[in-house]
């Protein structure tokens, strides 16, 4: 049988972006349409937050990125992003309150992370412990779209971005040879971190720095983490699998993993008069630029336009200022049409310089990265449930058809 007899006519995909601020409704395709790497492809609907790629805008639940990352916390962001809506003081004391009483884990994940080889990859650790939570939270089982199993789904939802922080600073006082911290159930989730990473409470311009970070990182429309747990809860399993996926997902250099490849260029570099023959040597071999270019911002990114200025801030008050120049040095070049390649900087370009600031072990970055978009690809879970099909496109085969199946025997 050949594939032409057995496959639909595919569709080559080449129209430019998706995204505008009104989406038409996507005309029924004629057959499969191939759309190599999805760029083309509106898979789920949302109402958490927007992206306009051309002309750099982000919002979440319509507020500009800008505007939360000056005014809110993670906690009120949280909020906005699960409930569609800014809170009451009421309500955002209610869900902090709900925060705070889940912190902590189990004492068997405790014992668990003290399993760990000290050299483990702080995301496989991360990964490795977001999946055993579940075996602690009965209501972890498949979920169910009624509104029962939404809220069942709300409620694990709480305890993973509650936890994950604990995870986080304690695998990473482990693997230092440090005891464990517990959780101080009267701080917020940023401070909280910091307290259970250092064992002492931050000052406010440290725990106000994480924050930030927290609410920038917290939703990006369906990234490849984010659509990688819609796929796992659309199949109906359980919230933590789904988180597990996402956290894996992200781990990636293309994706959540390029801020660690960010300040290791930085520590690469070393000092300003590299910066120049560094990222023109890699130019020429045409290699990437670590935290710069985006698949849906050909504009500068809204995140790194606040992180751009709160990284020079922090920099100057933690006295990191040449990371900062260095990036600057950096951007110049890439920027620039002729001298590089006229790309703009992503989110993870300045939240490296930001990480180490906030002195956060370079290794940890991804982690810090995740800690926030729980809460993204949680909510994204939600609205899946919510209103759920099956995530199950096609692939274009090209291998061939009524091949011999060959014995052992006459095998080269
Ligand atoms: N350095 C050098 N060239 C680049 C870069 C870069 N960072 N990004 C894109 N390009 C070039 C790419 O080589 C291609 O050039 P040409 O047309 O000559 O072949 C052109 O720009 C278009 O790039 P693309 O590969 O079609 O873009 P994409 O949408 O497939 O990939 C990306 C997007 C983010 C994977 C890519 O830009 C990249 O690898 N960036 C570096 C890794 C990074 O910073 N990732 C973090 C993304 S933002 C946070 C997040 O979502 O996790």
């Amino acid at each position: 049988m050949s594939a032409a007899s057995t496959q639909p006519p595919v569709t080559i995909q080449t129209s430019a972006s998706t995204m505008s601020t009104t989406p038409a409704a996507p005309a029924a395709p004629a057959g499969p349409i191939f759309d190599k790497g999805l760029a083309n492809t509106i898979a789920a609907e949302t109402q958490m937050s927007f992206i306009d790629g051309g002309k750099g805008v982000l919002e979440y639940v319509g507020i500009e990125i800008d505007a939360l990352a000056r005014n809110s916390t993670y906690e009120e962001t949280v909020y906005l992003l699960w409930n569609t809506k800014l809170p009451t003081q009421a309500e955002l004391n209610a869900l902090k309150s709900a925060l705070q009483a889940e912190y902590e884990i189990p004492d068997a994940i405790y014992d668990m992370i003290k399993s760990f080889p000290k050299d483990a990859v702080p995301m496989h650790a991360l990964r490795t412990l977001v999946s055993a939570l579940a075996l602690h939270d009965a209501e972890a089982t498949s979920s169910e779209t009624t509104p029962a199993g939404i809220e069942s789904a709300k409620r694990q939802a709480l305890r993973l971005v509650a936890k994950t922080p604990t995870l986080i600073a304690n695998f990473d006082r482990h693997r230092s040879g440090k005891a464990f911290v517990r959780p101080n159930k009267s701080y917020d989730i940023a401070t909280n971190f910091l307290w259970m990473l250092n064992g002492e409470k931050p000052t406010e311009a440290m725990s106000r720095g994480l924050d930030i970070c927290l609410i920038l990182h917290a939703d990006h429309g369906l990234n490849a983490s984010t659509f990688a747990g819609r796929v796992t809860i659309a199949t109906l399993s359980d919230m933590y699998s789904a988180m597990t996926t996402a956290v894996g997902t992200l781990k990636g250099p293309l994706h959540g993993g390029a801020n660690e490849e960010v300040m290791i260029m930085l520590d690469e570099i070393g000092s300003m008069d590299n910066v120049e023959p560094y990222i023109k040597g890699k130019l020429e071999r045409k290699e990437l630029i670590m935290g710069f270019g985006h698949r849906v911002y050909k504009a500068y990114d809204p995140r790194a336009t606040y992180l751009k200025t709160f990284a020079k801030q922090i920099a100057t008050d933690t006295g990191n200022i040449k990371l900062f120049e260095m990036s600057q040095k950096i951007e110049g070049i890439v920027l620039d049409a002729k001298a590089g390649k006229g790309i703009f900087p992503n989110v993870d370009f300045y939240s490296a310089t930001t990480y180490h600031c906030l002195g956060i072990k370079t290794d940890l970055f991804t982690c810090m990265f995740a800690m926030s978009r729980m809460s993204g690809w949680a909510g994204h879970c939600i609205e899946q449930l919510q209103d759920n099909r099956l995530i199950r496109p096609q692939a274009k085969y090209n291998g061939p058809h009524e091949a011999p199946y060959v014995a052992m025997a006459q095998r080269s």
